[in-house]
């Protein structure tokens, strides 16, 4: 019931389509019972009494109930294939519109395969739901009642007979429906964590090759694969028996109504028209209530999945922006970190510990450390992807917090250690944080980050086709698109996350300058491991297990003889033959 209610929002607005489905449910419900009507008079007076006007009137009569029928059918099937397709589509939309609005912090700790299955396995389940149970329920619920009706209306004893059936039925649906649903959320787990392996592997193809690991993925897929085939066995075990049991049931009440009905006739109490259609009507009630047994195992199956559906829909966001918000439009005076610590969900250690420092607007500073010592999550944090565990980051004197997380990411430029480039032109993939940027703007950032070189040298240039995940291009030139991305973006604060780690030493050289030059005008933070990219910042902090451990000019920092100065000694020896 309560999954139910949560489908609600989504039902309603297709109000009217539902009433017209089930209005024409109706008349289809109708003509199934009335059709056995026609068997009284064909067996009556054209085989009994040799009416040969019957026989013609019934020859006509019997094309059109048809193709009355057909249009009814044809209609209600419309109808309800577009209300599950319609519907479908809508929750799909909002599931990946609710999926933009997520923290990244969801994303992390959920398997994107999981996420995938949902929107695709489970929402198939849904329609399917949508699209077939208001039909059992209506359509073949009526028909049965109808062709009932014919039954008492022929002969209410036997038709007595033939409603015992009901609550046998009805007991057995009872039992299995626990169960299907059970089952099916089960399967539907499993289904995910495949679809994760399948993803994986996918993605991670390269590794699997060079790594000879073929074989591993293949044995962790199968243990999932034949953990499926069980669930699914288990399944269908608990369905397959239904439908069945359900025939058999009517059998012997079919058994038990001949050996009335034909004493009857022997008798001569009953016509045989009249027989005929008491049988016929038996005999038409096969097919609804065979769809009514499947009935429940479809719901619950439907209801199965719009619970995991729901789950995704009920995620909150982590990152909530304030009602009263401001809306940040240029960095003025300073960037200050005021006794930040921040540890990532679920973690012992702190990935920032008591960190506090001041930027000031237009200044470049540099950040070093070893790895793992906090300066990703610095950039994390002011991208504001996470908020601080403790302490608060001012930006112009005022809580970070208090801004539109959208405003303040509009005017930070990113150019990260994993470059992502979506599988679009070079030009929407430059234009990705600036979309009304003209082609000579475009041209500008690609020439500062040292990119139009080789964006010129693609076949279609600017309009070329980058493939999945980019991967015509190098690793360098990667980079350097995400430079350009962000140059682009015209940003207030320019924050490089090892923004030149992919190239070699001569677009390296190139691509510094460039930004130099933009940094000249700009607030920039970069972080970097080869201390030679970030001698000249006005500031360096150098991060040590998440402690800002030192900070000061490069001359300061290498007179203080501590960290700093030793990572500089190492490089300086790794560097000189
Ligand atoms: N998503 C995460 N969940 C849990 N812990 C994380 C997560 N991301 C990073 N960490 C941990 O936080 C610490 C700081 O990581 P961070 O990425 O900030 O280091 P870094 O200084 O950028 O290192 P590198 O130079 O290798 O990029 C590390 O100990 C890391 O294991
Ligand atoms: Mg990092």
């Amino acid at each position: 019931m309560r999954s139910f209610k949560r489908l609600k929002p989504y039902l309603k607005p297709h109000a009217r389509r539902i009433a017209q489905a089930c209005f024409v449910m109706v008349f289809v419900a109708i003509f199934n019972g009335a059709m056995v009507w026609l068997l009284k008079p064909v067996v009556d007076y054209v085989f009994i009494k040799k009416d040969p006007r019957m026989l013609v009137g019934i020859v006509l009569v019997i094309p059109i109930i048809f193709l009355t029928k057909m249009i009814f059918t044809y209609t209600q099937a419309y109808l309800m294939s577009y209300l599950g397709q319609i519907i479908t589509q809508e929750i799909r939309e909002d599931l990946f519109r609710h999926l933009h609005e997520l923290s990244l912090e969801f994303f992390w700790r959920s398997r994107s395969g999981d996420i995938l299955s949902r929107l695709t396995n489970d929402l198939t389940r849904v329609q399917d739901g949508i699209q077939f149970v208001p039909l059992y329920l209506v359509r073949d619920s009526l028909t049965v009642v109808i062709l009932l009706i014919v039954m008492f209306f022929i002969h209410w004893q036997f038709a007595l007979t033939a409603l015992i059936t009901i609550p046998f039925a009805a007991a057995v649906l009872a039992v299995l429906g626990k169960k299907l649903r059970s089952s099916s959320r089960k399967s539907q787990e499993i289904m995910g964590e495949l679809y994760t392996r399948f993803q994986e592997s996918l993605q991670g193809m390269l590794v699997v090759k060079a790594f000879n690991y073929e074989s591993g993925a293949i044995a962790r897929f199968q243990v999932e694969n034949d953990a499926l085939f069980n669930q699914m066995m288990r399944y269908f075990r608990a369905t397959a028996l239904s439908g069945p049991l359900m025939e058999f049931l009517g059998s012997l009440i079919m058994a038990a109504v001949i050996w009335q009905g034909g004493r009857e006739i022997l008798a001569f109490k009953m016509t045989p028209g009249a027989f005929f259609v008491f049988l016929g009507s038996f005999f038409a009630a096969y097919a609804p209530i065979k769809n009514i047994s499947q009935l429940n195992a479809k719901l619950q199956m439907a209801l199965a999945s719009s619970d995991r559906i729901f789950q995704v829909l009920d995620e909150k966001p982590s990152i909530v922006d304030k009602p009263d918000a401001l809306s940040f439009e240029a960095l003025k005076s300073s960037i200050e970190f005021e006794n930040v610590s921040f540890r990532y969900a679920n973690q012992e250690r702190w990935a920032l510990k008591n960190v506090s420092f001041k930027i000031e607007a237009g200044q470049t500073i540099g950040v070093v450390g070893p790895s793992g010592s906090g300066k990703t999550t610095l950039v994390y944090l002011m991208l504001r992807l996470f908020d601080p565990s403790e302490g608060r980051i001012l930006i112009d004197g005022k809580d970070l917090r208090d801004y539109f997380a959208s405003s303040l990411r509009a005017k930070i430029g990113l150019v990260n250690q994993e470059t992502v480039l979506f599988n679009d032109s070079v030009s929407t993939n430059v234009s990705l944080g600036n979309p009304h940027a003209t082609r000579e703007e475009i041209i500008e950032a690609l020439k500062i980050a040292d990119a139009y070189g080789f964006v010129n040298r693609l076949e279609h240039g600017l309009d070329a086709q980058l493939g999945d995940r980019g991967l015509k291009l190098s690793g360098g030139e990667r980079q350097r698109l995400a430079i350009a991305r962000s140059v682009l973006k015209k940003p207030s604060l320019l924050i490089l996350d090892e923004a030149t780690s992919n190239l070699d030493s001569a677009s390296e050289k190139s691509v510094q300058t460039a930004l130099e030059r933009v940094s000249k005008n700009n607030t920039t933070l970069s972080i970097a491991h080869r201390l030679s990219s970030i001698k000249n910042a006005d500031r360096i902090l150098v991060f040590n297990h998440g402690d800002l451990a030192e900070s000061g000019k490069h001359e300061e920092l290498i007179a203080l003889n501590g960290l700093y100065a030793t990572l500089d000694r190492f490089q300086k020896i790794s560097v000189e033959p």
